[in-house]
């Protein structure tokens, strides 16, 4: 099977609100894909309807070629789903929490033991498993939550905001433990973010979601590229009394544009790591010395910018489902 994950014209609606609007896409078996966009953009509502939990209001989904809504039980032994918010039980020890979580998932009971002494190892809390996990920090947690989503050899796993809250050296320990996981298990990855750097480190394809709607797919190498120009900062000695230099340079066929300033040229190219070479040939041939050479390139920022008109917003508050349903609870009693 080719895709992993494939949706038609997926919609999901709470009274006035459309959360999911009308998102067609497919994920290859084997990658890691994401949804990046900031909150309130539709993520955990797509990633909600893929696992079962909730129903789309129009469309399709297919979930290791299983239909999410005719045949969820197949769906859901194929899946491994692990949420924003901790599940695990604080009182209980990192090993507790995944011998319960291997009794959910029906694993073979001669199994259950072997699997988590793997899944501990590979996660790094062997020498931790028996500490209660209030005692846990949150990358220890987190590790936790993603260990059981992995116990029963899932095909498909679903990370939703794997890295929320967790302070920067913390949250790229755990890009590792997933690249680690995705290679190990050979597993097709589906996440979610509004961390940029989280989704270039992490994905071989990334959705840009905005307003329920996929705004662009593709990997986020292609889409700096499809920014345009990166940006040579050239500083020689005396340029403007090198006319051969500046005709050589413009013979070159990937750099668009070059304007002068002082000694210093700005050249506008498409393939930048490609044309530095060539100006150190031409500088070198004809005695030039070159006293500063700089690239920048476009980044996932100016792409979102450019495909949604403004920059992800990490602030403000989406959907709080915890908030949510403390409320529902609350009100209930
Ligand atoms: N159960 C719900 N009831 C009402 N509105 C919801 C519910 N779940 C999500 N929404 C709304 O749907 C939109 C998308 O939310 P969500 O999928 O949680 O976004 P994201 O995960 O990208 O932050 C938001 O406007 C949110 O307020
Ligand atoms: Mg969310």
């Amino acid at each position: 099977m080719l895709h992993s994950i494939e949706t038609r014209s997926l919609s999901k609606s709470f009274g006035p609100v459309t959360a999911v609007d009308d998102i067609s896409f497919t994920v290859n078996a084997g990658e890691i894909f994401g949804f990046l966009g900031p909150n309130g953009a539709g993520k955990s509502t797509t990633m909600m309807i893929l696992t079962t939990l909730l129903k789309p209001t129009s469309g399709q989904a297919l979930v290791s070629g299983f239909d999410v809504l005719t045949q969820a039980k197949k769906v859901r032994q194929n899946i491994g789903y692990v949420q924003q918010e901790s599940t695990v039980d604080e009182y209980l020890t990192g090993r507790e929490n995944l011998l319960l979580q291997a009794r959910l998932n029906h694993i073979p009971k001669n199994q259950i033991n072997k699997r988590i002494d793997d899944i501990l190892e590979l996660i790094e809390l062997s020498d931790k498993q028996n500490d209660p996990v209030v005692t846990y920090s949150g990358g220890m947690r987190k590790r936790l939550d993603i260990a059981g989503g992995l116990l029963h050899y899932p095909k498909v796993l679903f990370l939703d905001e794997p890295t929320v809250g967790l302070d920067i050296q913390t949250r790229r320990k755990i890009w590792e433990y997933i690249k680690k996981i995705h290679t190990e298990f050979e597993m097709t990855i589906f996440l979610t973010t509004h961390y940029m750097e989280e989704a270039d480190q992490l994905c071989d394809r990334i959705g840009i979601i905005d307003h329920g709607k996929i705004q662009v797919i593709d990997s986020p190498q292609n889409m700096k590229n499809s920014m345009g120009n990166e940006i040579i900062t050239l500083v020689t000695q005396d340029v403007l009394s090198h006319d051969s230099f500046l005709s050589e340079l413009e013979k070159i066929e990937t750099i668009n544009k070059i304007n002068k300033d002082n000694d210093k040229l700005v050249l506008f190219a498409s393939k930048g790591t490609e044309v530095i070479p060539k100006i150190f040939q031409i500088s070198s041939r004809l005695g030039i010395k070159i006293n500063s050479i700089s690239l920048t390139t476009p980044t996932l920022d100016d792409v979102f910018i450019s495909y949604t008109g403004h920059e992800i917003r990490s602030d403000d508050s989406g959907f709080d489902r915890k908030r949510e349903h403390a409320k529902m609870k609350r009100l209930r009693a």
